[in-house]
């Protein structure tokens, strides 16, 4: 198992709180082509802010969506995301690799605010720096716990599958943008994955990541506004959300929502914050955002003119071909949400 592992050909995974989604790449001219893909819908117990619940659900559910969408493959790349992961850039005071990864294994508690036995820790050496008058080695971080990863590789194998791979849901954001858009290695990009529980922020420049967190906020809030405030059942809640049912109580709808938007907004306003104190001297170039709730009517547009960066939905086929033997009219409409799939699935080629 690393977090870094690459070259074999591996089904990307996703397991979120409200659904399970599932691609097969393969390569294609200079670029790579949807082989097959799965998405399952999740009962709102089984993943609960990234952390599975119901094992044998999920297992199940693996299993199944599996079978019908015909992989190829058995070896399967996942992701973790959520309070029990941790990504961060450090300069570690150490002039060779050895020195880092001596720092790394000594003063780990140092960096991260997890006890040590219970997380598997991960980094690269991204460029050197300086902490305070001392040179050093500038690093990313990875530290994810033990546990949450092992509930992941156990759903896997009850599932008959074999997991290769655990990723940080984060970089797999990070992964899916980069073999779809040109990379501009002058301005960061901030990639917002919002989903059903949990927005993960990745701002990345030139390949690299330079922040990422993830914070507890997604498409669950509205649905829940719009429940408790009109008294509606979660899937009549949903619905609402998604316009697929209009009531007598549609003049209350909006207001409702919009309330959550400015929600969401202000916890990305607080994680841009700390970025430019962080890097006074980046200015984000540009905003592109994913996951499910991505697809929420005017976002994309509330964002910017907040913000007064560029945004976009990130598109995560703009590059990618769409197989043959993929219902091609799904996978658009689902577009946005299977990002991170893509980018777990892209782990298996070298880049
Ligand atoms: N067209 C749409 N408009 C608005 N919201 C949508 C739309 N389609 C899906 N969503 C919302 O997106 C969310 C699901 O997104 P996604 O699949 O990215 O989440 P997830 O990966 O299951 O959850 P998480 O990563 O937070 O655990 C749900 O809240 C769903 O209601
Ligand atoms: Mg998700």
């Amino acid at each position: 198992m690393a977090f870094f592992k690459k070259n074999k050909s591996l089904v990307g995974l996703d397991i979120g709180s409200s659904s399970l989604k599932a691609v097969e790449l393969t390569k294609f001219k200079k670029s790579y082509q949807l082989s097959g893909f799965a998405y399952e819908p999740l009962s709102p117990d089984a993943v609960v802010d990234g952390a599975i619940m119901d094992s044998p659900a999920i297992a199940e559910t693996i299993k199944k969506s599996f079978r019908a969408a015909k992989f190829k493959t058995q070896a399967v790349a996942t992701g973790v995301s959520g309070h029990s992961v941790i990504v961060k850039r450090v300069v570690i005071p150490a002039a060779t690799p050895d020195e880092v990864e001596a720092s790394i294994q000594f003063d780990a508690e140092q960096y991260i605010p997890f006890d040590i036995a219970e997380v598997n820790l991960d980094y690269q050496v991204v460029g050197s720096g300086r902490t305070g008058r001392e040179d050093g080695m500038e690093v990313v971080l990875v530290a994810a716990k033990k546990d949450k990863i092992q509930n992941h590789t156990n759903v896997i194998t009850r599932a008959g599958r074999t997991p290769e791979v655990v990723d940080i849901d984060a970089f797999a954001l990070q992964n899916a943008f980069e073999a779809n858009y040109t990379v501009n290695p002058n301005a960061p990009v901030a990639l917002l994955n919002i989903g059903a529980s949990l927005m993960n922020i990745n701002i990345t420049k030139g390949g690299m990541p330079l922040f990422i967190r993830d914070v507890s906020v997604g498409g669950n809030q509205y649905t829940d506004i719009l429940q408790k405030e009109l008294q509606l059942s979660f899937q009549e809640a949903e619905d609402l959300k998604l316009g697929k049912t209009g009531g007598s109580e549609t003049e209350m709808v909006q207001p409702l929502l919009e309330s959550i938007t400015e929600m969401l907004i202000m916890e990305v306003q607080k994680t841009f914050d700390f970025f430019r104190e962080t890097y006074p001297s980046e200015t984000i170039g540009q905003i592109l955002i994913s996951g499910g709730t991505s697809r929420m009517v005017g976002l994309a547009e509330k964002i910017q003119e907040t913000f007064g960066y560029p945004t976009e939905v990130l598109d995560p086929f703009k590059s990618i071909a769409i197989g043959p033997k993929v219902d091609a009219q799904k996978v658009t409409s689902l577009g946005p949400a299977l990002t991170v799939a893509v980018g777990l699935a892209l782990r298996g080629f070298d880049q």
